[in-house]
């Protein structure tokens, strides 16, 4: 709980309740279920927070309780405590039910009711639908039977949390959107993008705007181009089911990567609010380009069986349940442009992949070399070149690149870093994406929430390059486990005379 000398502004959650749909999958056991807890354990929900299971598993409250239980000793990131514990655990309910099953969503009705008049959840609603996108119509549409979908009332209100995928193109987006839009008004609707909620994604914006020294810099006449590199050492585990057919392209840069692209290139926004925040960002994923020869500004690729850190590890075509012959990538490449003033003739390069050398996400803005180099003749071809990399996992901070002389009788230089980590600065850890994200649900504060708008104009982004790749059968490239990727993705930044970074 809160410390009461604890003075700094916080902000709290109101008397409310969380529905979550999809209890028994791998995001509500790891992250959302230990999320709850954590909050609560930090004092950010309310002593009257109700959460309320959706399942078809037929499970009594206790049950259900006791899985809540396991999931947040396993994973929760605050230390368990039987007096938070306690306290969560006497607003838990469980209904059981499939999601067709009208009357089970008469019996959620009552329970929450129930939890209304005995808790005091005061007809605060949220329904999370942690669960895959084709059961969102009958969920949504259930909910809407049931008087419990639509708006804010006096009597409470209602809100519907959607994880991605929003659809697999444009028009499935749309689709779906249309959907949950039907039931729910678009500021009752907050969609997930978890990088969103991530401190050090947060903090792009306290960097570029709070600062006066980043700025004057952040723009084409001194910027080379950008890489966004989210880089995971883990294959796809028991996800066949999920990533077959999906692929890197879809399941991280659609969305995770192009916001960081978003974050990054974006204008000041008048103030942080969501409705002005959301339309610099989309309006620099309007202005971005597509490469001219998609085959050349692209590449994919798929791991192959080998050696991870001296561990044997299958290749894609081995993992369970993926077809033999699956095209899926796991890593992906692509080259993008951004038609502003701030950024034209600018590349962005996208790349996320996985069984990689290391788990790394970092935006690397990397400089022009200075105009007049007195000390060429002296170093290595890549010396010169300033960057500033900005460290979303795991080691998260910042690193600056530059020049330095080496101690010595002779003008020799070195690139050198001076670093910023959160770990040395502050004493606090950071939250759990889910943690902040979960909280900004209940308060209905919607800044770090993607608009539809926005999903859209990422599948206008991708959806060329997916359209490119399956018209021309293009197969991905294999490459090793614990590598940095298939061959073509350097070839992609070597034919511009660039190479990526080693994180
Ligand atoms: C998810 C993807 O959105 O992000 C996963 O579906 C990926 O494939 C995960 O592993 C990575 O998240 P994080 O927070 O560990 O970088």
């Amino acid at each position: 709980m809160r410390d009461p000398k604890d003075r700094r502004l916080t902000r709290v959650a109101g008397p409310s309740a969380l529905v979550l749909f999809g209890v028994t999958g791998d995001l509500a056991q790891k992250k959302l279920l230990p999320a709850i807890y954590d909050l609560m354990n930090r004092g950010l929900l309310p002593p009257s927070f109700a959460l309320v299971g959706f399942g078809r598993r037929d499970w009594s409250d206790e049950r259900f309780q006791q899985v809540v239980r396991e999931s947040v000793e396993a994973h929760s990131r605050t230390p368990f405590r039987e007096d938070v514990w306690h306290q969560l655990t006497t607003g838990i309910r469980f209904v059981q039910g499939a999601f067709d099953d009208g009357e089970a969503f008469r019996r959620l009705g009552e329970t929450l009711a129930e939890l209304d008049e005995t808790r005091g959840t005061q007809g605060n609603h949220a329904f999370y639908l942690s669960i895959p996108p084709n059961a969102f119509e009958t969920v949504c549409q259930q909910l809407a039977d049931h008087d419990l979908a639509g708006r804010h009332t006096e009597h409470g209100w209602r809100r519907v949390v959607i994880e991605k995928p929003f659809g697999h193109d444009l028009d499935s987006a749309r689709e779906l959107n249309a959907i949950v839009e039907r039931v729910f008004p678009a500021d009752s609707v907050f969609r997930i993008d978890h990088y969103l909620g991530k401190e050090t994604v947060q903090n792009i914006l306290a960097l570029r705007f709070a600062n006066q020294m980043f700025e004057p810099l952040w723009n084409a006449n001194f910027v080379d181009h950008v890489q966004i590199t989210m880089a995971e050492d883990i294959g796809i585990g028991s996800r066949a089911g999920y990533y077959d057919g999906v692929g890197a392209a879809r399941d991280v840069i659609q969305n995770h990567l192009l916001q960081l692209l978003a974050l990054t290139a974006m204008e000041e926004p008048i103030t942080f609010d969501a409705q002005q925040l959301r339309a610099e960002k989309a309006k620099v994923l309007a202005a971005v380009t597509l490469p001219e020869d998609i085959s050349a500004g692209s590449a994919l690729g798929q791991y192959e069986a080998g050696l991870q850190g001296g561990r044997a590890v299958s290749g894609f075509l081995q993992e369970k349940d993926i077809p033999p012959d699956s095209r899926t990538e796991t890593f992906a490449a692509l080259k993008l442009g951004i038609d502003t003033r701030r950024w034209a003739g600018v590349p962005f390069y996208l790349r996320a992949g996985k069984r990689l050398g290391r788990r790394v996400t970092e935006i690397a803005v990397v400089f022009k070399r200075a105009p007049n180099l007195l000390f060429q003749k002296n170093d290595h071809e890549e010396f010169g070149q300033n960057a500033i990399v900005l460290r979303i996992q795991p080691d998260e901070g910042m690193t600056i690149r530059f020049a330095s002389k080496v101690p010595g009788t002779q003008m020799e230089l070195r690139d050198v870093s001076m670093d910023f980590g959160y770990g040395q600065s502050f004493t606090e850890s950071s939250p759990e994406a889910y943690e902040r994200l979960i909280l900004d649900v209940l308060l209905g504060e919607p800044p770090l929430f993607p608009r539809h708008e926005e999903v859209e104009l990422s599948w206008k982004i991708l959806d060329p390059f997916e359209r490119h790749w399956a018209e021309h059968d293009v197969r991905p490239e294999p490459y090793a486990p614990g590598s940095w990727g298939p061959e073509s993705a350097h070839e992609l930044l070597a034919r511009d005379g660039r190479a990526w970074r080693r994180p």
